[in-house]
């Protein structure tokens, strides 16, 4: 097989491509069978013919007069659109012809995925305002401690406030985030986004994109594109910043621009935003402490602190006890599929004595095992034997602490043998680790970092 031979054979066997070559006369004298398909012509009614009475308006004559490459240009031949370049064949300095190739633009097929993509994104975007969506109001909120109800009315008339920032805090599962949703479902901004971002698991560094968003290119290993900020996100809506103690110093400061101007800056911006959001954070730290201890800042504090919302530890409101587990029965029962009827009276009395360090979030982890391991045995009521809440307690202490030790690092040192002893309690299973601590996925694997517990 000669050179020219091979070379044919290859052009002949890419099906998306075309491909023609002229002398310096512009005759034919090579074309592949794609390009004859296209064209509806034979190779004899081709080689060694004028290309331009095969297609009158090729460029490819003109690289010929010009002896200039013509690159990427439209080409349409048949109803078939092609993306065509014409190159120019030298041989001694001297123009002896050109070589033009095409990709096909199948325009149909482009359409066709099109259309599907934009049902993708019809889908995505239904899906996200789902998400956006907040998923609880006051009803949700049960009980009937006096302190609870003074709470829930207090929110409910600062839902109706749609500027006025709220600072909710409260022991790990009490209830913030419920109240998040909830100031949020009842206010005029009901129909806007909700978006939640916690604060304690963004890496430092990507904080702020996250919050403001970027412009293309804005910094190496960005999305080319740009990203939108949570806070325009959340434009008409609420944004809800958990975990706000977690918020570094630097972020802390831009923070209180944007609270204070309702305006912000995408990295890489050069145009600032208007943002017409109302921000709710959360935290189970105490704030004023942290400003005490220069580790919050104290103006940022004074301008969230507007509204405090401070929910009750369960410890502090047991009498709620009953009325919660018998919500948490009818929840999980749907939710697990179960047929729990209620609990017997030494059950309840032994979860009443208990002094629940995770709050209601612990209550109702600790239902949901019991459901599960009543459903196995076939019982329809919840008893004292369905709960081990030994299973719960934390591990053991620590030896005494060491003369001259601080109790900060005692309590460091604590809470890194806490998280080692449950992580291989529970064979490294992060979700199942959190629900025994009773804390967050985040604030688990937070606290994961800083200790250097590897995952
Ligand atoms: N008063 C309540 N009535 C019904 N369910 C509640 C109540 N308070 C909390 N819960 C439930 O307890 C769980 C924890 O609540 P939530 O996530 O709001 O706690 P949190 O205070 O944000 O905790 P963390 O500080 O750990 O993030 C959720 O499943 C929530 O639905
Ligand atoms: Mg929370």
């Amino acid at each position: 097989m000669s050179t020219w031979q091979m070379l044919e054979y290859l052009f002949d066997q890419i099906p998306y491509m075309a491909t023609i070559m002229v002398d310096k006369e512009g005759k034919v004298i090579f074309i592949n069978k794609t390009y004859l398909r296209i064209l509806k012509l034979s190779k004899k009614e081709v080689i060694g013919k004028h290309i331009g009475t095969i297609t009158p308006r090729s460029r490819t004559l003109v690289v010929l007069k010009t002896g200039r490459a013509e690159v990427g240009y439209n080409w349409i031949v048949n109803d078939q659109h092609l993306i065509a370049t014409s190159l120019p064949v030298y041989e001694n300095n001297e123009i002896i012809g050109s070589f033009a190739y095409s990709i096909f633009l199948n325009i149909y097929e482009a359409k066709n995925l099109v259309e599907d993509l934009l049902s993708e994104l019809n889908m995505y975007k239904s899906q996200v305002n789902c998400l956006l969506r907040s998923k609880y109001d006051f009803d949700d909120i049960i009980g009937e401690d006096q302190r609870l109800k003074d709470l829930k009315f207090l929110a409910a008339q600062i839902a109706h406030h749609k500027n006025t920032t709220v600072l909710i805090s409260g022991e790990s599962g009490t209830g913030k985030e419920l109240f998040a949703h909830a100031i949020h479902n009842s206010s005029c901004r009901s129909p806007f986004p909700f978006v939640r971002v916690n604060c304690a698991a963004i890496p430092e560094n990507l904080l702020e994109a996250e919050l403001f968003g970027y412009e293309k290119g804005a910094y190496t290993g960005a999305n080319k594109e740009g990203k939108l900020g949570k806070f325009e996100l959340a434009n008409g809506g609420t944004i809800f910043l958990d975990e706000i103690g977690e918020m570094p110093l630097s972020m802390q400061s831009k923070l209180l621009v944007v609270l204070q101007e309702q305006i912000i800056e995408r990295l890489g911006g050069v145009q600032p935003i208007k943002v017409d959001v109302r921000v709710i954070a959360a935290t189970n730290r105490e704030l004023s402490q942290m400003v005490q201890e220069g580790t919050f800042r104290e103006d940022l504090f004074y301008r969230l602190n507007v509204f405090n919302i401070n929910i009750p530890a369960l410890r502090n409101h047991k009498r709620d006890i009953p009325i919660l587990v018998n919500h948490f029965i009818d929840k999980l029962n749907s939710r697990l599929n179960t047929h729990i009827s209620g609990i017997s009276k030494d059950g309840l009395d032994y979860l009443c004595q208990y002094h629940w360090p995770g709050n209601i979030r612990e209550l109702e982890n600790v239902l949901e095992r019991a459901l599960i391991l009543a459903d196995m045995e076939k019982s329809r009521q919840l008893g004292r034997k369905h709960f081990n809440l030994s299973d719960y307690d934390r591990p053991e202490l620590l030896s005494d602490g060491k003369p001259g030790e601080s109790l900060k690092a005692m309590i460091e040192e604590y809470e890194k043998t806490a998280l080692l002893k449950t992580l291989e309690k529970t064979d490294f299973d992060k979700k199942r680790t959190a629900a025994y601590l009773n804390i967050d996925l985040s604030s688990l694997y937070r606290k994961m970092r800083k200790h250097k517990i590897l995952s």
